[in-house]
């Protein structure tokens, strides 16, 4: 397989981005990195795509090269190493993510995202230096904590414990489904401080190194889709941790949860968006070819319509997620939007993969033709960082608490 050319050229890129004082992008950077981002998805990854699902793994030349990219620090300050993209920004490079198989985009995911953003948000200095260049680098990945065997979609009833002992914290309890653990080096980890405050108000967050003594990894789990991104249990048996790996304030920990996944449901809101773009391609270019009754299946009005439904959706997603990005950037608390986006990105991508299906008829149904394996790739996306369910809580919550009739 060719290695994806202009690596060397993006790498100066990005160098020279790391090194300039701009605080945002200016537009014609930005496009550079969105085509730099375009070009190795379509060039380097689509051609992957059947190795990745097969070989359950994302080979690691490519990882390196998502490094060389400045991939793993997107969302990461300049100051700390990261290209600091505003979340308009980050958007805009995940709707290109999510132009290939989602397994690729999950080896930054956690590290851009719910992994590190603890950080960033609620982090002291010595937490941000020690910790944010070697994510921005791709040296450390880091992933996320929080859900527990009795305590996914209610978060705030999670029981693992963190007990202060002296100048450390003893930690005991057992992270399920936990994105990308088995190759973290630091989780952002939710745990009870106070077990005599049940619900949100007795959880702090806390960022742990990896290879801490008491922690275990349990065995990757055999998922539906998404061949190449691995998931296993966290258990956590009298590990003992630094007090000062403590992110923000004790109690604090359920808000700074709320507010990573908040920003956490956009990105994959984006991912989601993207992934509908390919699709509809791909049901563009096989409704041209496919010829039935003598003519191409796309003549026929009953495919344009599941075409043209598709389209009006992905649009109606993208600018959705767009501009609660932007509203976000602009430092307006986004918490009802993102769950919106999130809710509807998500669920619209699964409508659009099903017409997918539907326009290949049996080769969609079919291995060789990879419509399938997105099929089940996106399903994920309406159950993990918070259901659709969930999201229509957070939606009618806040309307129902904030809403000015
Ligand atoms: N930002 C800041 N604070 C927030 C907040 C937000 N977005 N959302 C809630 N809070 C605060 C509230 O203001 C409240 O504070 P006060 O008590 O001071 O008023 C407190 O948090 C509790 O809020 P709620 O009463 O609304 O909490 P709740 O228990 O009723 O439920 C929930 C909240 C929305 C259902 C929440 O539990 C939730 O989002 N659940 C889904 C969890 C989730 O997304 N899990 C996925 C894990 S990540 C993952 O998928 C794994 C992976 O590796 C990919």
């Amino acid at each position: 397989m060719a290695q994806f050319s202009p690596i060397p050229q993006a790498v100066e890129f990005v160098r020279l981005f790391w090194f300039s004082s701009a605080m945002t992008l200016d537009i014609e950077t930005r496009d550079q990195l969105i085509e730099t981002v375009r070009r190795f998805v379509r060039e380097r990854l689509v051609p992957l795509e059947a190795q990745v699902s097969e070989d359950d793994a994302v080979p690691l030349d490519v990882i390196d090269e998502m490094r060389g990219l400045g991939l793993f620090g997107i969302s990461i300050p300049t100051e700390y190493g990261g290209l600091g993209l505003t979340m308009e920004e980050e958007v805009l490079v995940c709707l290109e993510l999510g132009n290939t198989s989602p397994a690729f985009r999950s080896v930054i995911g956690t590290t851009v995202g719910i992994g590190s953003q603890g950080i960033v948000m609620f982090g002291n200095a010595a937490q941000k230096t020690e910790h944010l260049p070697k994510l921005a680098s791709g040296e450390a990945i880091s992933s996320f904590c929080l859900t527990e065997p009795d305590a996914g979609s209610d978060a705030a009833s999670l029981k693992t414990t963190a007990i202060l002992d002296g100048d450390e914290y003893v930690v005991n309890g057992t992270k399920r489904f936990i994105t990308n653990a088995a190759n973290a080096t630091l989780f952002t980890l939710l745990a009870r401080t106070d077990p005599g405050t049940p619900g949100s108000k007795g959880i702090s967050a806390f960022v742990v190194p990896a290879d801490t003594p008491g922690i275990t990894l349990g065995a990757s789990e055999k998922k539906m889709g998404q061949q190449g991104a691995h998931i296993c249990d966290v258990a956590f048996d009298d590990a003992r941790i630094p007090a000062f790996c403590l992110l923000g304030e004790e109690g604090q920990g359920f808000k700074v949860a709320m507010q990573v996944l908040d920003r956490g449901r956009i990105h994959i809101s984006a991912v989601c968006t993207g992934v509908a773009e390919r699709l509809i391609r791909e049901s563009v270019g096989y409704a041209r070819e496919r010829k039935q009754f003598g003519e191409a299946i796309g003549e026929f009005q009953l495919i344009q319509a599941m075409i043209a439904d598709s389209q009006t959706e992905y649009l109606a997603a993208k600018a959705l997620v767009l501009e609660t990005a932007r509203r976000m950037d602009e430092g307006h608390k986004i918490s009802m939007e993102a769950s919106c986006c999130k809710l509807y990105a998500s669920e619209m991508v699964g409508r659009v993969a099903d017409r997918a299906v539907q326009i290949f008829g049996g080769a969609g149904y079919v291995a060789d033709y990879g419509i399938e394996r997105f099929y089940r790739d996106v399903r994920i996306f309406r159950l993990y960082e918070g259901t659709s369910q969930i999201q229509q809580l957070v939606i009618a919550k806040n309307l129902l608490r904030n809403l000015e009739t």
